[in-house]
């Protein structure tokens, strides 16, 4: 675990008082960068990005479309596209809030408040939110273009954007009212933290083996990821608590992603299928990664959430414990495909037998969708059913 003033992954030196140039140039590369990714997608998908819906993407299906997708297949990408409508729709919360303010990811103003708790965990975070935040976006716009391309339906969420969420400063005062997910009464799942620093089991093998949790209160009861009005950012202490509960749900989400993929791609029949999913996959992998790092970072702290009572402690993890140790963030060996052979580094669950109903059941446990229609679960359902349905046709 780095100290949030030591040596970034890149080798670079962080310090506080880093010159403003550095911060410009670093942002103006990251803007090139992202404008070559998009110009890969073509203009007219990239301005629609965050709103494209299934008529604009019929609108940009081209001669290049040939073949056509069996249905597993298609249901294989079209589930996960899904998915990354949704991740999108809440990055685009965090970025509004807590990330950096651009043309890139636009929309939002910023919450300084936020903004400033979430730097506790590490400077660089608005610079990850945002950048985490572009790439679900084109995960979705690549998935539904090339979906379109074969002659398939995209995934379309467009009818359930119906969600209040947050009223804080900050927020795109457009997007209020009709967010996806929800960000305010979260039950964060993070045992994903011991699962990984654990050689000894794997949920594949053991699927009632209790990895214990990093933040055991996070797993019970509803917390609050986002400031949901300016009220929540007047106190310092609960402040904290809600940037460590999004310190800890960012992870949480995405080591999903992280298994979601690799359990998917087991059934892609076509190569290409397999090497789209085999593609993005890792991404949300590195996503996972960096985020587990500064989860660790979280402020030791108990607080109380002034509207709902609620109680949240956030523990010290800088522990003499190797299933809890912070700094222990590469992935432990563990046991693999049989026992009788030695134990391996790998992404676990990777299990593909009902993943896809599994990724939402945990998502939905999660409270990601809590407010949201019936016709949205049953959309999403069969989305997952179609996927879990598939099977490798070769
Ligand atoms: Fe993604
Ligand atoms: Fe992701």
């Amino acid at each position: 675990m780095k100290a949030i003033s030591s040596a970034t992954a890149n080798g670079s030196s962080r310090s506080e008082s880093r010159p403003l140039e550095d911060n410009v140039e670093k942002k103006s590369k990251t803007r090139k960068r992202s404008i070559s990714r998009r110009s890969f997608l073509g203009s007219t998908i990239a301005l629609g990005a965050g709103t494209m819906g299934a008529g604009l993407l019929a609108s940009i299906r081209t001669a290049e479309a040939s073949g056509g997708l069996s249905q597993g297949d298609a249901a294989l990408l079209r589930f996960p596209a899904a998915l990354e409508l949704l991740e999108a729709d809440f990055w685009i919360q965090y970025n509004e809030l807590g990330g950096i303010q651009d043309n890139e990811v636009p929309g939002g103003t910023g919450n300084p408040d936020y903004t400033e708790a979430l730097a506790a965990l590490d400077e660089d975070m608005d610079q990850y939110i945002h950048d985490n935040t572009d790439d679900e976006i084109t995960h979705h716009t690549f998935l539904n273009a090339y979906l379109v391309s074969k002659g398939a339906a995209p995934a379309n969420l467009d009818a359930f954007r119906t969600l209040m969420g947050s009223t804080a400063t900050g927020v795109n005062p457009d997007l209020i009212g009709h967010r996806l997910t929800n960000l305010t009464q979260l039950t964060v799942d993070t045992s994903w933290w011991t699962r990984y620093r654990d050689d000894r089991h794997n949920p594949d093998f053991n699927p009632n083996h209790v990895f214990p949790q990093a933040v055991p209160t996070l797993g019970v009861n509803q917390h609050t990821a986002i400031p949901r009005t300016d009220a929540d950012t007047s106190d310092p202490n609960f402040l904290q608590a809600i940037a460590n509960t999004a310190g800890f749900h960012f992870p949480t989400i995405e080591q999903g992603g992280n298994s979601l993929y690799p359990s998917l791609a087991q059934r892609a029949t076509d190569v290409e299928v397999l090497r789209i999913l085999l593609s993005i996959g890792p991404t949300e992998t590195m996503h996972f990664q960096t985020w587990s790092d500064k989860a660790g970072n979280a402020p030791a702290l108990t607080a109380v959430d002034p509207v709902t009572g609620v109680s949240v402690t956030f523990p010290d993890l800088d522990v003499n414990n190797e299933l809890f140790k912070k700094n222990l963030i590469m992935p432990e060996p563990c046991p693999f495909l049989d026992r009788s052979l030695p134990i391996v580094s790998i992404i676990r669950p990777t299990n593909t037998e009902g993943v896809a109903t599994g990724a939402l059941a945990f998502l939905t446990a999660m409270g990601l969708f809590i407010g949201q229609s019936t016709g949205f679960f049953a959309y999403m359902k069969q989305l997952a059913q179609d996927a879990d349905s598939a099977t490798r046709g070769v």
